[in-house]
């Protein structure tokens, strides 16, 4: 094992802020995710897994433990039927390049989960969605190391408890599990209507009537491009902040003085406002706080453009929930995990 020390994180997360790993170790099979473990135990070292760091944030004082870099390849394609195509993806693979080969084989079901930055292992972490498709619905199986028992395991869709960005992986079992392997069930059949309303639009605009994967992976990426700032090049962690899920009746507290609010229905009554919308209507698209500015073409993102350190960022953060509770009631929720030292 090549233990690496001192290493900042803010070069390998993409808000770019925070300090340094004490170490850090790249793990490339699942034995190696064991051996990092068991070198974490035996000197005494928190461990924290990172992917593409694109859903994570560092604290100013960094690190103490052992962050361990999943880098664990593999695509195979595992079980094949005339309507459908199982694939099992290593963890440390990137989501994207992941999404392309599905597509450029002509699966359907993770199309629309184009261009969103990390890695596989990432992806049921925080349970990724977009324009109308959530990881969850496809995933069948997680494999992963289990720390706490030693043990190579195998996790049911059922085991992940896979909710709205949520999953065991980020809820009660964090720090738990490495994730080896993602096994997901991709469709042979072509992709079916009705899509996402801003999928919609764009084809009705470019008049395709029956989109391709290939197709819908094309307009997911023209459209993120330009709602969503590229993370190589501008710091972001995409979505800052979790869309509100409410009771009824605080949706229509709201909806009496903002009939147009756009609203989705959930399961069970309770109803999911939009966060950026709220952002939006609480005055604070396009503000600049403490260096972090709230994206002006989507306030639910959060741009580091000039910010020094985690508490600038913090004190953003808190002027926005703030200013949401104080106008609309509720208390929205960060997206992105933290690095806890
Ligand atoms: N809206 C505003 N103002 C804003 C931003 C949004 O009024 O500044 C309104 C939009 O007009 C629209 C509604 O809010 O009516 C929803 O906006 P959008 O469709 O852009 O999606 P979102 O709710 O802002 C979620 C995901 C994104 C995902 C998109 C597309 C979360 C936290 N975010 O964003 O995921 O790409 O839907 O499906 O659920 C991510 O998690 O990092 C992420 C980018």
């Amino acid at each position: 094992m090549n233990i690496q020390h001192n290493i900042s994180l803010s070069t390998l997360t993409t808000m770019r802020l925070g300090g340094e790993a004490a170490q850090l170790v790249e793990i490339h099979s699942p034995d190696e995710a064991r051996q990092a473990v068991l070198y974490a135990q035996q000197h005494g070292l928190a461990w924290y897994v990172l992917g593409g760091g694109s859903n994570t944030l560092v604290h100013d004082d960094g690190f103490a433990g052992l962050i361990i870099l999943n880098k664990i390849p593999g695509f195979e394609v595992i079980e094949k039927s005339a309507a459908s195509a199982s694939i099992r993806v290593g963890g440390g693979e990137s989501w994207d390049a992941v999404v392309q080969r599905t597509v450029e084989m002509n699966l359907s079901g993770i199309e629309c989960l184009s261009a969103i930055p990390g890695t596989a292992g990432a992806a049921p972490v925080q349970n990724i969605g977009a324009y109308g498709q959530e990881v969850s619905t496809v995933i069948t199986q997680v494999d992963a190391y289990d720390a706490k028992n030693d043990a190579f395991v195998q996790l049911s869709n059922a085991d992940c408890e896979f909710s709205y960005r949520h999953s065991i992986f980020r809820g009660r079992e964090t720090g738990r599990y490495i994730i080896t392997a993602v096994t997901m069930k991709l469709s042979t059949l072509p992709p079916e209507p009705p899509f996402y309303k801003a999928i919609e639009n764009y084809l009705g605009e470019h008049a395709i009537a029956a989109p391709t994967v290939q197709q819908l992976r094309d307009v997911v990426i023209a459209i993120r491009a330009n709602k969503l700032p590229d993370p190589r090049t501008t710091p972001n962690t995409g979505s800052f902040f979790k869309n509100a899920i409410v009771p009824r009746e605080t949706y229509e507290r709201i909806l009496a003085s903002y009939p147009d609010m756009p609203h989705y229905d959930m399961l069970g009554g309770s109803v999911k406002i939009p966060t950026g919308w709220l952002i939006e209507q609480a005055g604070l698209k396009g503000t600049l706080h403490r260096g972090m500015r709230v994206h002006t073409k989507n306030s639910l993102v959060l741009i580091n453009e000039s910010a020094k350190s985690y508490d600038d960022l913090a004190s953003a953060r808190q002027k926005i929930i703030d200013t949401v509770h104080r106008k609309f009631g509720i208390a929205i929720q960060q997206e992105p995990l933290e690095i806890n030292s």
